[in-house]
């Protein structure tokens, strides 16, 4: 069935997966919908996320009519996937820490992961780790004030690089790490500050054009582009609306989620 593009997250973290998908698919319509009402979501207990995600993706599924979901929320895909694609009838694509291209291109097999402090600790995260980076060493690091440095960012304020020095620090100090998996969709919105951070070049991965090569996929048929793309919120918030406008969002609707 042709419609919109849906790109879900709790925050502003998904917009950093829009240019890839922009790119790839330069005419689909995209819409945005966040819960910006109960961010962050990394650290919120698993059995109230998931009944959260399903609510808010089953209101937003239907508000936008779209043809396919890009859950752009590592928080959120590595708990409640299976239970999205059991729920929908539309095609659900996830975003998982990119383990598997960052061991690929470790020279050290030492690696880090910056994600929340849900997706550090969860069981998904844990057999990704097994199977793609099994001869590595893994030092993970829960990084969730960087979700709100990152939320600040897109408002128009300026993110604390001091905040971002201390949280990234336990993967600077570890001398011989090569590569960072940035496991939270907000960081990559980061950019410079992030990689500023670090006193030595260190390769920083995320999965946002796979995310994009995927949905390129399972997208089989997107409605095209007329004027600028919609946006859903749960609460109405004026550094939102910036931070989407930036992106070449409309103005956001309120999300009713019941
Ligand atoms: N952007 C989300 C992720 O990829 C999480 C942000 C939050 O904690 O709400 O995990």
């Amino acid at each position: 069935m042709s419609g919109p593009i849906l790109i879900f997250d709790s925050g502003v973290g998904g917009l950093s997966v829009v240019p890839p998908l922009r790119h790839r698919l330069p005419n689909a319509a995209l819409v945005y919908a966040c819960d910006n009402a109960m961010l962050p979501y990394g650290t919120r207990p698993d059995d109230w996320l998931v009944t959260r995600i399903l609510a808010v993706c089953e209101a937003a599924v239907a508000a936008s009519g779209c043809c396919a979901l890009v859950v752009a929320c590592n928080t959120a895909s590595t708990l409640a996937l299976d239970a999205l694609r059991a729920h929908l009838t539309v095609p659900v694509v996830g975003t998982v820490p990119a383990i598997k291209p960052a061991a690929a291109m470790s020279v050290s097999r030492h690696i880090g992961l910056l994600a929340t402090s849900a997706t550090v600790a969860r069981p998904y995260t844990d057999r990704l780790i097994e199977t793609f980076a099994a001869d590595c060493r893994v030092t993970r690091v829960a990084a969730d004030p960087l979700v709100h440095e990152t939320e600040r960012l897109l408002a128009g304020d300026e993110p604390d690089p001091s905040i971002i020095e201390a949280v990234t620090a336990p993967l600077w100090q570890e001398s011989d790490l090569d590569t960072v998996v940035l496991g939270c969709t907000h960081f990559p919105l980061l950019g410079e500050r992030l990689a500023a951070a670090f006193p030595r070049p260190v390769r920083l991965v995320d999965s946002s054009d796979a995310i994009a090569r995927r949905t390129v996929q399972v997208a089989r048929d997107p409605a095209t582009r007329a004027g600028r793309d919609r946006s859903l919120a749960t609460s109405p918030d004026a550094g939102l609306s910036r931070a989407l406008a930036g992106f070449g969002f409309d103005e956001p609707q309120l999300l009713i989620v019941g």
